[in-house]
């Protein structure tokens, strides 16, 4: 999908460093060529050997050597390329883009650049969240910077929260639907022309002005079907919950707090063709929530919370007669009794599809990288493998392009 793209990735001084490896074997699997740019600080991390071993192609990282510059000027080297990759993107490669400096190599490619320029920034949850780095974001965003992520999770410096370096399967997903619009040829677009919109993400029910139920959930499969579904040339609406991770590039993000909410802005999408119903919606939301903080009195009992049933979002899109979507899907999170729940599951809400997913603990699902699915649908059964989410995401969009009689070449080939 990325054959003849060049490709120029720059990796600077983090632990993330390590994923990048895995970065170069993606793009250049799905026909990319790949060339690095390695900070003196991302030489602490990743050898400049295994990056010319993985990219088959020499490592640039001083921007005074006289060879480089003879064979390679860095205007050269980002007006050779479709794309400029910052991975990992750290917090002082984006403060220094977005002051302007020039001071290595990687500065200098990306000041001197006139490509788009993805970054993947990974660095401590502090170093995330500080105004500074707030800031140089926002700088760099409103300059057309792209970002994908940093993800939620446990970080190497045993901390936890936004930080993590997205996967290698979501920066090419992002990668894909970077150069997509106008470079992906119509045959690889095989749900131009659709409209979906996908949910994601957990709700947010609330009991007061500062309480409320919700989940685990990531959102991390929904917003990488939505990229996916995207990837592949649908009109994408994304209709998701409050999640830590970024919108998907090329997509339009609603964002929601309540099923209420969710359920509204899934209507409000109009005719569509495709509904995914990734997001895990509370079942219940209080059936009074007060409308200033509920307080503690001394000697008061516990207050009881009364509960009332949410909207059945994918129910209701399933069972919406004329307007109902061409392909409804729907996900069941089951705990036990997976394929028998999951087909009773579809039966009950009126979907055409059902992805089945183990959200046991013990699993890893609700904010791991990777999911073990079964696909079941009229015509029976299918397990897949166990994938990361971004593949899970793009093996369903292409059985959704299937479905529409419109295989990718990936299910050509099949
Ligand atoms: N779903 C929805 N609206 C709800 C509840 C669930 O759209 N109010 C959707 C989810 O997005 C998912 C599917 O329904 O696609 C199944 O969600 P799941 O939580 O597994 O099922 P439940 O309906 O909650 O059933 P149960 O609690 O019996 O497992």
């Amino acid at each position: 999908m990325l054959k003849g793209k060049r490709i120029l990735l720059i990796v600077a001084g983090g632990i993330a460093a390590f994923k990048s490896l895995e970065l170069i074997r993606r793009l250049r699997e799905r026909g990319a060529s790949v060339r690095c740019v390695l900070t003196a600080a991302g030489a602490k991390f990743v050898t400049p050997m295994s990056l010319q071993a993985l990219s088959e192609d020499r490592v640039y990282s001083d921007m005074f050597s006289l060879t480089d510059e003879s064979e390679m000027g860095h205007i050269q080297l980002s007006r050779d390329a479709d794309l400029l990759v910052v991975a990992p993107a750290t917090a002082n490669i984006l403060a220094r883009m977005a002051a302007g400096l020039a001071d290595d190599l990687a500065a200098t490619v990306l000041l001197a650049t006139d490509k788009p320029v993805l970054m993947a920034p990974a660095m401590n949850v502090r170093m995330w969240t500080h105004p500074a780095t707030v800031a140089n974001v926002e700088t760099l965003k409103q300059r057309g910077i792209h970002f994908i992520g940093p993800n939620d999770g446990a970080m190497a410096c045993n901390e936890y929260g936004p930080g993590r370096m997205s996967e290698p399967e979501e920066i090419v997903a992002a990668i894909e639907s970077m150069l997509a619009p106008a470079e992906r040829p119509p045959l690889e677009k095989p749900l131009a022309g659709k409209r979906a919109v996908v949910t994601s993400g957990p709700t947010r029910e609330a009991i007061d002005p500062v309480r409320y139920i919700s989940n685990h959930s990531s959102g991390k499969q929904g917003h990488a079907i939505a990229s996916a579904l995207a990837a592949l040339g649908a009109d994408v609406t994304l209709v998701s919950g409050p999640v830590a991770i970024a919108d998907p590039p090329g997509v339009a993000t609603v964002h929601v707090d309540s099923a209420d909410q969710m359920l509204t802005a899934c209507l409000a999408a109009g005719r569509i063709d495709i509904a995914v119903c990734a997001a895990a919606v509370a079942d219940w939301k209080a059936a009074r929530p007060a409308g200033s903080k509920i307080k503690k009195r001394a000697g008061m009992a516990p207050p009881s919370l009364e509960l009332t049933a949410n909207p059945d979002i994918l129910a209701t899109l399933s069972k919406r007669g004329p307007q109902r979507p061409a392909l409804v899907v729907g996900f069941a999170a089951e705990t036990e009794n997976l394929v028998a729940n999951a087909v009773d599951k579809r039966q009950r809400k009126g979907c055409d599809w059902i992805v089945a997913n183990d959200v046991s603990p013990a699993i890893g699902t609700f904010g791991g990288e990777r999911n073990t699915v079964h696909l079941i649908s009229a015509s029976g059964v299918e397990e897949w493998p166990t994938l990361a989410k971004g593949e899970v995401a793009m093996r369903l969009a292409g059985r959704i392009a299937l479905h529409f009689g419109r295989p990718t070449k990936a299910e050509a080939a099949e």
